[in-house]
C-alpha cells in the first residue's frame, strides 16, 4: 500500500488533482498497485479552516506519507495578509519540513505542440530539458534577513535585505543529483550562475567541480543567468540538465515552460534525501481565475503524478503508461483551451482526463 498525502490547496486545486487521482486509480487497476489518499488543506484552504496556510496536522500527515501531491496554492484575495500567512509562505514551509533540496523541473516539449510555443518550431522541436534547481537555500531562506532603517546623508531610511548564501554541503548534495539525473539522460550538465560578480556563485563552481570528478562520463560546461536566460530562447536544445540555485531555477523555470508551450503541462518534483517523503506539483499556480470552469489543463498534474510513480515508488512501467496516455491523447488532437488551435479537437478537463484514463493500458 502506498500511503499518498493529497495536499489540497486554492484555485484549481481541485480539479487538477482530481484528474491525477483518476488517474492513479486506473494505474492501480492495471498494475496492480494499491494507493490510499489522505486529503490534507495547505495555503489558503487551510488559512481558512485554521488561521495558517500550513497547519501541523498537514506536516505530520505529509511526513507519515510515502509521498506527497499537492495542486497548488495563492489567491489574489490573500494579497494583503500579512507575509507570515499567505499561501505561498505555506510552499515554502512545506519544502523546508520535508527538506525537499532538489526540484526537478523538466521541460519537453511534445511536437504535437509545437506550434502553442511563442517560439519558432524549428527552434523548439525537440527539446528536452532537465531543470535541477535547489530549493531550501539561497535567497529564499539565508539570514540575516528583513527591512531595517539606517541613516544617510544624515536621513533615517529603509533598507530591504536578503542573503544569498550555500554551504559546500548544500552545493555537493544538489550536485549529485544533477548528475545522477544526466546519467540517465544525455551526459551533459551546465551549471547555471553568475560567478563573474557573486562569490555565493564561485564557491558553488568550485563545489560542482570537485562532485564532477565522481562522474568521468558526464560533460560539465558553466554559464552565466543572464546568458542563459538568452541562449534558452536562442537555442535551447544545446541544454540537457542545467544545474542552478534557487532564485535562478525559479525565474528560469518559468521560462523554459513557457517555451514549451504551456504552463498548464510540466511538472515537477521535489526530493529529498529520502528519509522523507518526495513531493510532486504541477509548475503552474492556482489560477484563481478559471478555477471551476473546468477547462484547466490536467495534464501538469497527471504528469507530475507520473513522476511520483517513476521517483518515489520506482514504477518505471506505470510511469511510463501515463507519458503515453498524455501523448496519445495529444495526438488525436484532443486539447483543453490553453493549448487549443482550430480544428482540434477542443474538450474539458474532465474529457481530457477520461480520454487519458482511457489510453492508459
Ligand atoms: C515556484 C513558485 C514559488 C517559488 C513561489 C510561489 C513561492 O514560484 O515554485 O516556482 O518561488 O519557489
Ligand atoms: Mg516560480
Amino acid at each position: 500500500m502506498k500511503n499518498i498525502a493529497v495536499l489540497e490547496g486554492d484555485g484549481v486545486s481541485d480539479e487538477i488533482l482530481s484528474s491525477a487521482i483518476k488517474v492513479l486509480d486506473k494505474v492501480s487497476k492495471v498494475y496492480n498497485i494499491d494507493f490510499k489518499y489522505t486529503y490534507l488543506p495547505i495555503g489558503g484552504r487551510a488559512y481558512e479552516l485554521e488561521g495558517v496556510p500550513l497547519p501541523d496536522y498537514t506536516i505530520e500527515g505529509c511526513l507519515e506519507s510515502d509521498a506527497v501531491l499537492l495542486g497548488a496554492v495563492g489567491d489574489w484575495k490573500y494579497d494583503k495578509l500579512d507575509p507570515s500567512l499567505r499561501p505561498e509562505r505555506a510552499l515554502l514551509g512545506i519544502r523546508k519540513k520535508l527538506n525537499l533540496f532538489a526540484n526537478l523541473r523538466p521541460a519537453k516539449i511534445f511536437n504535437e505542440l509545437l506550434f502553442s510555443s511563442p517560439l519558432k518550431e524549428e527552434i523548439v522541436k525537440d527539446v528536452d530539458i532537465m531543470i535541477v534547481r535547489e530549493l531550501t537555500g539561497d535567497v529564499y531562506f539565508g539570514e540575516p534577513r528583513g527591512i531595517t532603517t539606517k541613516t544617510i546623508q544624515g536621513k533615517e531610511v529603509r533598507v530591504g535585505f536578503n542573503n544569498m548564501i550555500y554551504n559546500e554541503l548544500e552545493i555537493e548534495r544538489i550536485a549529485h543529483i544533477a548528475f545522477q539525473a544526466a546519467k540517465k539522460r544525455n551526459n551533459k550538465v551546465c551549471l547555471v550562475d553568475k560567478a563573474n560578480v557573486l562569490d555565493v556563485s564561485r564557491l558553488f563552481r568550485e563545489v560542482t567541480i570537485e562532485v564532477s570528478k565522481n562522474y568521468p562520463e558526464v560533460d560539465l560546461s558553466f554559464m552565466y543567468v543572464d546568458n542563459c536566460a538568452m541562449q534558452l530562447v536562442s537555442n535551447p536544445r544545446q541544454f540537457d540538465v542545467i544545474l542552478t540555485g534557487n532564485i535562478f531555477g525559479d525565474i528560469l523555470s518559468d521560462e523554459t515552460s513557457t517555451i514549451c508551450g504551456s504552463l498548464g503541462m510540466l511538472p515537477s518534483a521535489s526530493l529529498s534525501d529520502s528519509k522523507t517523503p518526495y513531493m510532486y506539483e504541477p509548475i503552474h499556480g492556482s489560477a484563481p481565475d478559471i478555477a471551476g470552469k473546468n477547462i484547466v489543463n490536467p495534464i501538469a498534474t497527471i504528469l507530475s503524478a507520473a513522476m511520483m510513480l517513476e521517483y518515489s515508488f520506482s514504477e518505471t512501467k506505470a510511469a511510463n503508461s501515463i507519458y503515453n496516455a498524455v501523448q496519445q491523447a495529444l495526438k488525436e488532437g484532443y486539447r483543453t483551451k490553453d493549448i487549443y488551435r482550430e480544428n482540434d479537437k477542443l474538450v474539458s478537463t474532465v474529457e481530457m482526463t477520461d480520454v487519458i484514463v482511457k489510453a492508459i493500458i
